[in-house]
């Protein structure tokens, strides 16, 4: 979870999809990330489930009643100025048409069109044809040109039984785009290539060479780039992670194909960031069949893969971003290999420790700049690294 949700005061306005479950969850998962909740039912939301339920989940005041004044002090635009985001979750076809004409005949509705200095955040979700009206879409892009991030939902089985465009996306899609939501957009305009994972070198048909690396740095990077405003493309080994929302991802295997990849979207690209952990040695040969075991030992024979950012070509006004892992002299060797790979920067990660690094949520790193500025990260979590590096590469921009 960003460390952005922390302390975070989030206006949950929840509207009466058949997804208003999914709330619940939404409603604890931010109560747990450390964030401020106050929950707002739409009256018909009330119809399906309680005050006291939303109250008890999210740890927080759950209004509805247009009339209510709490303290001497109206609602309405009360909850609108304490706000630091609006998140309209689920949102029914009926309540984004009516914010996006400005209606406000109950105090969900009253609240958003009181908030429109706010971040807003909404997740539309209902059935594919009523998805699918020129009304529906017309009054999304309407409530998108008025400045609310309007996620797309996904496609699935609906409650209903129909299949189609329209399900509630998973509330770890839903945390990530209020991420992107908050953020300042750094990297506005600005195209990043990120590579993540391992890749796998095959040696037979069912067999490969590969190492720990689990992605969880790459992806985290990708995502924080991403909420910085940037375009981003992500050329991804093996990983058991989940497709990032909103970024394209390409998936490799073996090195050379991730060169590949590489080379073909550099040339559209501003900044790279080889996060990957690429093999450095293949089998000399791969068998396209099963290799069977025989007496005595199999000798492999490997040779050296391709090293992508060194055969890079064209690299003139991009900035390359390295990614190093050192258990011992870990400052000295990976300032020497961002010398040695024509790096601007490189982030050192210290493998030394048991509980931060290769399959971890965590990392211990050092940023090393070509200037030879360093600055050290004491053990964090991925995605505060990430969203760090994100700011250190926007500085660099910027210079
Ligand atoms: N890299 C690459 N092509 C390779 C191997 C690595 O472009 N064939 C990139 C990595 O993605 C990383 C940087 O080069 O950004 C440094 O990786 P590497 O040289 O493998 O360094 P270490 O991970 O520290 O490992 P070692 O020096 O032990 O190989």
């Amino acid at each position: 979870m960003s460390p952005r949700l922390k302390g975070l005061k989030v206006l949950l306005c929840v509207s009466s999809g058949i997804a208003i479950y999914k709330a619940l969850d939404l409603a604890s998962r931010l109560r747990k990330a450390g964030s401020e909740l106050t929950i707002i039912l739409s009256p018909e939301a009330r119809e399906m489930v309680s005050d006291y339920v939303f109250s008890a989940v999210g740890n927080c005041p759950v209004y509805h009643d247009i009339n209510q004044v709490r303290d001497g002090w109206i609602l309405h635009t009360e909850l609108s100025r304490w706000a630091d985001v609006v998140v309209l979750a689920p949102a029914t076809a009926n309540t984004m048409a009516k914010a996006a004409s400005g209606i406000a005949d109950n105090l969900l509705l009253a609240t958003i069109l009181a908030a429109p200095d706010k971040p807003r955040l909404a997740v539309p979700t209902m059935n594919t044809r009523m998805y699918e009206n020129p009304a529906t879409l017309r009054n999304m892009k309407c409530l998108r040109d008025n400045g609310w991030h309007v996620i797309d939902p996904e496609l699935g089985e609906l409650a209903c039984g129909e299949f189609g465009m329209g399900r509630y996306p998973d509330n770890s899609v839903i945390v990530g785009e209020l991420v992107y939501t908050i953020t300042k957009k750094a990297l506005a305009g600005k195209k990043v290539l990120v590579t993540a994972g391992p890749t796998r070198e095959r040696i037979d048909s069912v067999r490969f060479i590969t190492n720990r690396s689990s992605g969880k740095m790459g992806y985290a990077v990708a995502r924080a780039v991403r909420n910085a405003g940037a375009n981003v493309t992500l050329v991804s080994g093996p990983t058991g992670l989940s497709f990032l929302y909103s970024i394209e991802t390409i998936a490799v295997e073996s090195a050379v194909e991730m060169r590949d990849r590489v080379s073909e979207r550099l040339s559209e690209s501003d900044i790279l960031i080889m996060a990957a952990a690429v093999a450095d040695y293949t089998p000399e040969s791969a068998s396209e069949e099963k290799l069977k075991k025989e007496e005595g030992p199999l000798e492999l024979i490997l040779k050296r893969t391709p090293d992508i950012l060194l055969e890079l070509k064209e690299t003139e006004g991009k900035l390359l971003v390295g990614f190093c892992a050192e258990g011992k002299h870990l400052v000295q060797s990976c300032s020497e290999k961002m010398r040695r790979k024509r790096l601007d920067m490189i982030v050192a990660n210290d493998i030394s420790g048991t509980d931060s690094g290769f399959d971890s949520d965590y990392n211990e790193v050092w940023f090393l700049f070509k200037d030879g500025r360093k600055i050290h990260i004491p053990r964090s979590p991925k995605e505060d690294i990430a969203e760090n590096l994100a700011s250190e590469i926007a500085n660099l921009q910027q210079r």
